[in-house]
């Protein structure tokens, strides 16, 4: 693999992160902390300032005193210094997202920080860390007010980075992207999918391109199927009316579960930069088999723990699943024939986001090699393979060859997701970012689903079961 240049973010000038929705979840237990980490790390452009943005009334000390409370700052890991000075380069502005002159005001507060303190035009980050029906209002409100606009020159460029769900269907989603296109070139535009951030699901392009044992069997030839599941123990964890609306398949099928195949099954691009990759993985996504109301019984299933009408947010009557199984393939020359699995589900007995690919087994004994690569947790490479029982026959068992990067690797020296998510958009690398086109064809794939299963019945499984137990495919 080739690497590319580096430019070191302190090397970026000054640069302004503006966080719409700061007092949100998402910013206190994600964003922030990123930055706090990146800060400590020297990894923020020299000269910055983040200016959170939200409808809460806060004086600037008042908002300080905020964060220090509901941010998650992992007291043990950092200097108090460390924290104080971070903490003073952060700023509030109050505003209403549809008022027009709450934005007036931001406009004004920004101009006064790039005059004032930085003594130029500044580079501004937008973050939309709200839920995505604010995200017209917002960006026509950026755009009215001018402040996409990039200073012009070498100075002060403008990026938005826009959160998952990207739209609701096909038409939302290219709804939103002409809306975004008019305010922001492709190049400005980061859409996140945190998981392309994450370090193990980084690992297997370089796992892949970068051994010659394994890449030669990356293909019908040699692989019988693949196995991708993200299970978790947790469930919606006081998110009931955002997640009653979209259920599984669209929170982590339509992004998460479609990234990690589309990693893990693209072809070698040409180079491995943005435009290179990013238009391999939309391959795949655009050869996935369809499933229709016509296969939807042999190819999906999905379920909803028992209890999950009870959660706060959530109908009496909901039909949202939280849990499903698809079985499909991929129609390309090199994967015909291989099925793929995908599954994912809340309130499992446990935590496990997992890539297992099954090898032919060419002794038809049902004993086939198995190379599993575990994205969290204890990421890990493993390799099953057949050795013979010591003794007098010829009788094999399996083993296992195993990397965990523990053992090898301080967890601090793994960047979390959102950390990268911003280091990649300070330096205008949108490798990790998904294209438009990797959102056409995931909705391509994804809607009919959610349309055929819509009068079929849902199935039941218990909290914390092992795995639903369904009529699995
Ligand atoms: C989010 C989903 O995108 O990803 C959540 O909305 C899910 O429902 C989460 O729990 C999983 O991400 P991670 O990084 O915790 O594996």
């Amino acid at each position: 693999m080739e690497q590319g240049t580096i430019t070191t973010p302190e090397q970026i000038s000054p640069t302004i992160f503006i966080i719409c929705g700061v007092t949100g979840d998402l910013a206190q237990r994600k964003l922030l902390p990123a930055l706090l980490s990146l800060y400590t790390k020297k990894l923020l452009p020299k000269k910055f300032k983040i200016v959170g943005f939200s409808r809460r009334e806060f004086t600037d000390a008042d908002f300080r005193l905020f964060l220090k409370e509901e941010m998650h700052i992992k007291r043990d890991v950092y200097r108090p210094e460390d924290i104080h000075h971070f903490l003073n380069n952060v700023v509030y502005q109050q505003g209403q997202f549809d008022s027009q002159v709450a934005y007036e005001n931001l406009s004004k507060r920004l101009a006064q920080i790039d005059d004032l303190e930085f003594k130029q035009c500044s580079n501004k980050l937008f973050h939309l860390s709200v839920t995505p029906s604010f995200y017209e209002t917002i960006l026509g409100q950026l755009s009215k007010s001018g402040l996409t606009i990039p200073c012009g020159g070498n100075l002060g460029w403008t990026r938005i980075l826009v959160e998952k769900p990207f739209g609701n269907d096909i038409e939302t989603a290219q709804k939103l992207d002409a809306l975004l296109g008019t305010l922001f070139k492709e190049e400005q535009i980061f859409r996140i999918d945190h998981y392309f951030a994450k370090e193990a699901l980084q690992n297997i392009l370089a796992f892949r391109f970068s051994n010659s044992l394994f890449e030669p069997l990356w293909n019908n030839q040699h692989i019988e199927c693949v196995h991708i599941q993200l299970l978790e123990k947790i469930g919606i964890e006081g998110r009931g009316n955002f997640y009653d609306s979209i259920g599984a398949l669209k929170d982590v099928g339509q992004s998460h579960i479609l990234a990690m195949l589309a990693q893990l099954v693209m072809n070698e691009p040409a180079s491995f930069d943005a435009h290179n990759i990013r238009k391999e993985r939309a391959n795949v996504l655009k050869n996935i088999r369809p499933i229709t109301s016509r296969n939807i019984c042999e190819s999906a299933v999905r379920a909803q723990y028992v209890g999950y009408t009870e959660e706060p947010g959530v109908s009496k009557s909901s039909n949202t699943e939280t849990y499903f199984q698809i079985q499909t393939n991929i129609d390309s020359k090199v994967w015909k024939g291989v099925t793929f699995y995908l599954e994912s589900g809340k309130a499992l007995s446990e935590n496990k986001t997992e890539i297992s690919i099954y090898f032919k087994d060419k002794t038809k004994q049902n004993k086939p090699n198995i190379l599993s690569l575990r994205i969290q947790p204890d990421e890990a490479i493993k390799i099953r393979f057949w050795v013979k029982k010591p003794g007098f026959g010829m009788q094999t068992e399996p083993k296992t060859l195993d990397f965990h990067y523990r053992d090898f690797h301080a967890p601090q020296s793994i960047p979390d997701a959102y950390e990268r998510v911003l280091y990649d958009a300070i330096l205008g690398d949108q490798t990790l970012f998904t294209s438009t086109d990797e959102i056409k064809y995931a909705w391509k794939f994804i809607t009919p689903i959610i349309d055929s299963w819509k009068t079929l019945p849902l199935e039941r499984y218990q909290k914390g079961s092992k795995r639903p137990n369904l009529n699995t495919l």
